[in-house]
């Protein structure tokens, strides 16, 4: 949550600033602020509200903020509510610091400097860290210096940005437990906790350590790790991989949701050749097949979204290969002291890489040393602290997916759990040729299942209408399609703020059918599978008690509208890859019900992309 830019130049860098600021909104928008040094003096804008605001606040005198060296923030609120005394940047005498992350024990340190007399002007946990490089100033009058005498004072997981006016030609940054990597330029060089907000100004890298401070000019770099200078490769990047426009769409949801044929294609060609669907490519996770073939167990451990492709990962392995598989949610699974069984693979879904809970609770399985421990990443950013600190990552080939309502990202997910799913099961001899070639043949024909399922948004918007004035919402699946309730009724409440809860439709006789009357829509995602019976039954229960439906079916269930039965025909996909498919529709539906209600889909209130706090 929260990102961070920062930019030493000889041009002007406040547009860079504002630019990079656009670009990681989606990290958090409650407000947003920069400084700059210019003819020695801070000069500071801060705005409550989107980057918008901070811009046209800038506009009102630009020459303001030209200057050479400058730091800038978009805030998600942690600690004191969106206003402008809590806005980054915040400062300390001659001393500026952007902050992503939380410094967990800034209650003691606040103490402490109170009684030397330092007065607060915000309820923030970042106003300590500049007040106490100020105070370290003071004896060590090195901006360096002083940022290493404080860093070990700060508990917590954060990266910080930090200028002082006496050093005008420096930017100081560190890197704990938070993202943040710096862009190297040519006579120019720059920060920023996503390289997408550096992406119009160099595609040049380099990627910090966890716990680096970096020195930064504009012609030189210099990374220390515990006190000693180190160095860190610059990687180059192609930045036409990184396309982050909205192009021809109204919301950047809507362009993931009808990207999505492509990304899962790309994701399935990492193990799937086009000329050849009978095996998995050879080199298909080909170095870690001595890991795989020790496996026993296997434990998801993922949040929101990506915790949902992980209930559909359980059917799979459990159903495919026969491994037990838990799946648990990561805040939960790092408090409970949980049992980490030998031989277990851990994997991590998570579109960031950067969420705190659930690196956390993969730290704890690190912790208790169980023999033959083997970590994945399933993450579509390979530079991610996920990434660097799990044995194996499997890469989701997404794209950068800027709405905050994940759509391409879960259904890449899936699709690369399917794969993982079939080289462990050929891997340990639990999958036979016949099934692999069936299964390989299906999942070739999954993106153009994708394409036909998005033919659907016109009949998808005229049935969204029912939904604009409804206050709660209910999501039915069975088996494979439950997690994909879950996943709907996640949808629905994020973008269009109408209470939604996802179900197992056998679960209604327990409790929910209560709340079924004539004013309760009801979702049910209803795919001619094993299930289909069982949930006709459910539907029926539903229809007797006058709830209003919703059904996403096949044409070979051969169900029909009738008064209060709305249905939607999704096109035919075979029951075990049906999840994915069936993702679209409730996406779709999300989307439009949003769109008419008036909300900010891709920025939804009180949320943001990257959840780097617990
Ligand atoms: C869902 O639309 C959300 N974006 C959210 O639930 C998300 O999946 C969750 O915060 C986990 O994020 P991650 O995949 O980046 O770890």
């Amino acid at each position: 949550m929260c990102g961070i830019v920062g930019a030493v130049a000889e041009r002007n860098i406040a547009n860079i600033l504002l630019e990079g600021l656009k670009r990681l909104e989606y990290r958090g928008y409650d407000s947003a602020g920069l400084t700059v040094i210019r003819d020695g003096e801070l000069h500071r804008e801060r705005q409550v509200g989107k980057v918008q605001a901070l811009v046209d606040a800038v506009e009102v005198n630009p020459e303001f903020f030209n200057g050479h060296i400058g730091i800038a923030h978009t805030r998600w609120a942690t600690h004191g509510e969106p206003a402008q005394r809590n806005a980054h940047p915040h400062v300390s005498g001659k001393i500026a610091v952007v902050h992503n992350g939380i410094v967990e024990n800034y209650a003691e340190l606040k103490e402490d400097l109170l009684a030397k007399g330092y007065e607060f002007t915000s309820q923030t946990d970042t106003e300590v860290v500049a007040h106490l490089i100020h105070d370290a100033y003071k004896q060590t009058p090195d901006l360096m210096e002083a940022v290493r005498t404080v860093t070990p004072l700060l508990q917590g997981a954060f990266a910080l940005g930090i200028v002082h006016v006496d050093s005008p030609d420096e930017l100081i940054t560190v890197r704990l437990g938070s993202p943040l990597v710096i862009g190297v330029g040519i006579g120019e060089n720059f920060i920023a906790s996503d390289q997408l907000a550096l992406l119009p100004v160099t595609n040049r890298f380099m990627y910090l350590e966890e716990g680096d401070i970096a020195r930064i000019t504009r012609d030189s770099i210099q990374v220390y790790a515990d006190g000693i200078e180190v160095k860190r490769s610059v990687n180059e990047i192609d930045a036409s991989q990184h396309n982050a426009d909205k192009g021809e769409f109204k919301h950047y949801m809507l362009k993931e949701i009808y990207e999505q044929p492509d990304a899962v294609a790309r994701t399935l060609e990492m193990a799937i050749d086009s000329s050849n669907t009978s095996s998995l490519r050879k080199d298909f996770l080909q170095c870690n097949e001595a890991q795989l073939a020790g496996i026993r167990h296997i434990q998801v451990l993922a949040c929101g979204t990506s915790y949902h492709a992980g209930m559909v990962a359980k059917y799979w392995f459990e159903n495919l290969t026969r491994l037990p598989c838990s799946v648990e949610i990561a805040s939960e699974f790092r408090y409970r002291n949980p049992v980490v069984v030998d031989n277990s693979l851990i994997i991590c879904i998570s579109q960031s890489g950067e969420t705190a809970d659930t690196l956390s609770a993969l730290r704890d399985t690190q912790k208790q040393k169980p023999t033959g421990l083997v970590s994945l990443a399933l993450c579509n950013v390979p530079t991610s602290s996920l990434v660097r600190e799990t044995d194996i990552f499997l890469p989701t080939h997404a794209g950068p997916e800027i709405g905050v309502a994940s759509t391409k990202a879960f259904t890449t997910q899936l699709a690369a759990l399917m794969l993982l799913v079939l080289k462990i099961g050929v891997t340990q001899d639990r999958i036979d040729e016949q099934r692999l070639t069936t299964l390989l043949g299906e999942l070739h024909k999954l993106p153009g299942q994708l394409y036909a399922s998005l033919h659907l948004d016109a009949s998808i918007k005229k049935m969204s209408e029912h939904f604009e004035e409804k206050r709660s919402c209910l999501f039915l699946g069975r088996g494979l399609q439950f997690p994909i309730a879950l996943e709907g009724a996640l949808k629905l409440k994020e973008i269009s703020y109408i209470h939604a809860e996802g179900y197992a439709a056998g679960e209604l006789k327990h409790g929910p059918l209560a709340l079924v009357d004539k004013d309760m829509p009801i979702v049910v995602l209803a795919p001619k599978d094993s299930m289909f019976d069982k949930l006709k039954a459910n539907m029926q229960e539903v229809h007797a008690r006058h709830g209003e439906l919703f059904v996403f079916a096949s044409e070979e269930s051969k169900m029909v509208a009738e008064e209060r039965m709305h249905i939607v025909y999704v096109p035919e996909v075979c029951e075990i890859l049906a999840p994915i498919v069936y993702s679209v529709p409730v996406q779709l539906l999300s989307y439009h019900v949003a769109v008419m209600r008036g909300t900010d889909v891709d920025q939804p209130r009180n949320l943001a992309k990257s959840v780097t706090v617990e």
